[in-house]
């Protein structure tokens, strides 16, 4: 039987890490998974993870299964930590939140509350999104339909577009969105625009589906939270995939989380029963280590300072090199505007390479970007800025 089946191809960002590892050039470039790098290239283990790590190993007692929605407490935490705490959202028990294997995780179990419970539904999705959000949908048979999202001319959110598509699209449907840094763009909606996409989504009586795996990553948490807390309205529903891996570092560990809200707490209970009944035949209950590293970071006050600091960190050295990169550039192409770069903020950007020429960079000079064209400035260091300037100005020429 096995003979049979064909090879699936290798996965847009993913598959570049495969073959990022395997190429031998010692001055490679990763500029692809959304990693955050430090100025050696490598991805540390934050200091506050580490306290966290040694604190849970004395104290553990116990291995057995967690709750099929995780740990409870890391669920408060994270309603606090994305909210903002004594929100009302938190405080009127009108929203559930499930422990996840990262933000993924989240995204295929509302995937499949979705299908189950909103059949006819289909999720509209941003053009461009993240390459694994239509096949995740996908894979929970879950329609997908698109969105204009993004303007090339401007580098910026094609905001007419979108929202003539949001007036347009079917009563009942699902529509993603991508909170602060998340769009692989890196063009992000504006507070002002926030506004008019909440009020057009509600008006058209959609629910908004908001990934959200860089808080922390634009400008800080509070301003960060703006659209989750714009799309937050008194007796409005939606949902929201967040995630661990970047700003606690804690890729490997798998740790996220899905949070339904829901327009009263009494649909917040009869929802999280079918949202953990879905769980259920998914992956029974989530794994425990990097909750419980969460966990232990945001109840102690020493430990959280620590965190939002090296969280700032990471923040401020992106954009550094953001500025960099864009200084660096203007040297060498002053025909050419990337000003855009230093504009926008977290990992991600559209540099405008064509797949071709992503192509070229990848085989001439063994700089790794992803085929659209997305660069991961995280991936970006005072050692390799030069070379891969000089490298993309000899592939894009003076312009
Ligand atoms: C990315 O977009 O690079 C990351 O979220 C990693 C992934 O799973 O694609």
């Amino acid at each position: 039987m096995f003979d049979a089946i064909q090879a699936a191809p290798a996965d847009a960002i993913l598959g570049l890490m495969e073959a990022f590892k395997n190429d031998a050039n010692s001055d490679k470039v990763n500029l692809t998974v959304g990693v955050y790098k430090d100025e050696t290239g490598g991805t540390p283990v934050l200091e506050s993870v580490k306290v966290a790590e040694a604190k849970l190993l004395e104290g553990e007692s116990s291995k057995g299964y967690l709750p099929i929605g995780g740990l409870g407490e890391f669920c408060d935490l994270t309603q606090d930590l994305y909210f903002g705490s004594g929100h009302e959202v938190v405080s009127s028990g009108r929203a559930a939140t499930f422990q996840t294997p990262g933000g993924t995780g989240a995204l295929r179990v509302a995937a499949d509350f979705i299908h189950q419970n909103f059949p006819k539904a289909s999720i509209w999705c941003s053009t461009p999104t993240w390459p694994n959000h239509p096949k995740v949908f996908k894979a929970a048979a879950v329609n997908v339909e698109n969105y204009p999202y993004f303007d090339a001319d401007s580098h910026g959110v094609n905001i007419d577009g979108m929202l003539d598509a949001i007036k347009a699209a079917p009563v009942g449907d699902v529509i993603c969105l991508h909170a602060c840094c998340h769009n692989p763009t890196g063009a992000d909606p504006s507070a002002e625009q926030w506004k008019q996409i909440a009020d057009a989504v509600y008006d058209r009586g959609l629910l908004p589906f908001l990934d959200f795996a860089y808080l922390g990553f634009g400008d800080g948490i509070d301003s960060d939270r703006s659209a989750l807390t714009e799309f937050a309205r008194p007796g409005a529903e939606l949902l929201v995939a967040s995630s661990y891996s970047k700003n606690f570092g804690l890729y490997r560990e798998r740790v996220g989380a899905l949070t339904v809200v829901t327009a009263g707490a009494a649909s917040a209970k009869t929802v999280a029963s079918q949202v953990k009944a879905t769980i259920r035949t998914n992956y029974s209950n989530p794994p425990s280590h990097g909750a419980s590293i969460v966990r232990e970071i945001l109840v102690d006050d020493a430990l959280r300072q620590q965190w939002d600091g090296e969280l700032a960190e990471m923040r401020e050295r992106i954009n550094g090199m953001r500025k960099l990169f864009t200084q660096t550039m203007a040297e060498r192409l002053p025909g050419r505007d990337f000003s855009f770069i230093e504009r926008q903020r977290g990992m991600f950007s559209y540099s405008g390479l064509t797949a071709e020429q992503v192509d070229t960079l990848r085989e001439k000079f063994s700089i790794y970007i992803v085929r659209d064209g997305r660069i991961n400035v995280a991936g970006i260091n005072p050692g390799n800025v030069g070379p891969l300037c000089d490298a993309i100005s000899s592939i894009l020429g003076p312009g």
